[in-house]
């Protein structure tokens, strides 16, 4: 008999058609997100369970599913799945780092960008009918080119990023990371680790890449906003929660900075009112990854991994529950 998983959200049917080579499927047709209730029903008796970065597998869930022995992520993000519940239970969890890397860093860039050039705020602009001249200091922003780029979370992402903007742009890259990168990748792009306040400080256009977790919960509220140039941009390609919405919403109207780009929000798919209310934010509906090929590719690799845990073989891109750190050691 063939092991049975689910697979709780639409995917490309040529993953499903793959996923019927080896188990039983049960897919979600529908553009409808799963319920918790749902989405317990429809795994019992199942081994196997295909997430994105949108379902919550939590404690209760797990609990209730006993034969479940594999949750595969097409997502990098696993901040959905308490990975602690699953891997005390058994359950191996996988996400899909790496196959993301570059189209998520080209977003970030372009969010950025789009930011500190005012793109979809002047676009909003000529559309509305509202361009009767043009004048000296129409729709004036900030450089990019030659600005001092600041990441949060120096990751495989926020390193994509840098990459783009001091070899692409001539950027100075500073980042804050809970410990400085190797030399040798530092190096190439004379990038420099600085703490948490002079990141916020010195940057001209910060991105945020760090992961949603607990520690990083509001990582960027008011206070750091305060902390940060009138003229700066802020850009958040991470996870809803690391930044503060209803503060960064508030900061926008008072021009404390001076515009910011948000392809992730605090309990999307809403948004907060104010940052719909103010011009000077980009915003976007967590397409980050969004392009075929790569949105092929992450799914590929859930898919792959699915296929070797309920296959008796390791996983390609395991999640390793975190060990418990030390207070000194949570800040991002
Ligand atoms: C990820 O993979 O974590 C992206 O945010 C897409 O969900």
């Amino acid at each position: 008999m063939k092991p049975s998983v689910l697979v709780a959200r639409q995917v490309f049917p040529e993953i499903v058609a793959r996923l019927r080579e080896h188990f039983d499927v049960e897919t979600n047709d529908e553009p409808v997100d799963w319920s918790p209730a749902q989405l317990t029903r429809r795994l019992q008796g199942k081994q196997g369970l295909f997430v994105a970065a949108t379902e919550p597998v939590d404690a209760a869930l797990v609990a209730a599913c006993p034969e479940l022995r594999a949750v595969c992520s097409m997502a990098v993000g696993y901040n959905n799945i308490d990975v602690a519940a699953c891997a005390a239970r058994g359950i191996t969890v996988t996400n899909a780092p790496d196959v993301l890397t570059e189209t998520t860093a080209d977003f970030g860039f372009a969010l950025m960008m789009a930011a500190a050039r005012r793109v979809t705020e002047s676009e909003r602009f000529l559309r509305e009918g509202r361009w009767q001249r043009w004048s000296v200091d129409f729709f004036c922003g900030a450089d990019v080119h030659g600005a001092t780029l600041g990441i949060l979370g120096m990751g495989r992402i926020g390193q994509a990023i840098a990459r783009r903007g001091a070899l692409g742009f001539g950027m100075k890259v500073i980042y804050h990371n809970r410990s400085p990168l190797p030399p040798a990748l530092e190096a190439p792009l004379g990038a420099r680790w600085v703490d948490k306040e002079a990141l916020l400080r010195e940057v001209d256009h910060l991105v945020i890449v760090v992961p949603y977790s607990k520690a990083s919960h509001h990582a960027v509220g008011a206070r750091e906003i305060a902390l940060m140039k009138p003229t700066a941009t802020l850009t958040n390609v991470a996870r809803g929660g690391v930044v503060d919405d209803a503060a960064l919403a508030q900061a926008l109207a008072q021009r404390r900075i001076a515009a910011a780009a948000l392809d992730v929000f605090e309990g999307e798919p809403a948004v907060h009112p104010g940052l719909l209310a103010v011009p000077n934010v980009v915003l976007t509906p967590h397409i980050a990854s969004a392009t075929t090929a790569t949105r092929r590719a992450m799914a590929n690799l859930a898919a792959d991994n699915l296929i070797a845990v309920l296959g008796g073989r390791a996983p390609i891109t395991p999640v390793v529950p975190a060990a418990p750190r030390a207070p000194a050691d949570r800040a991002p």
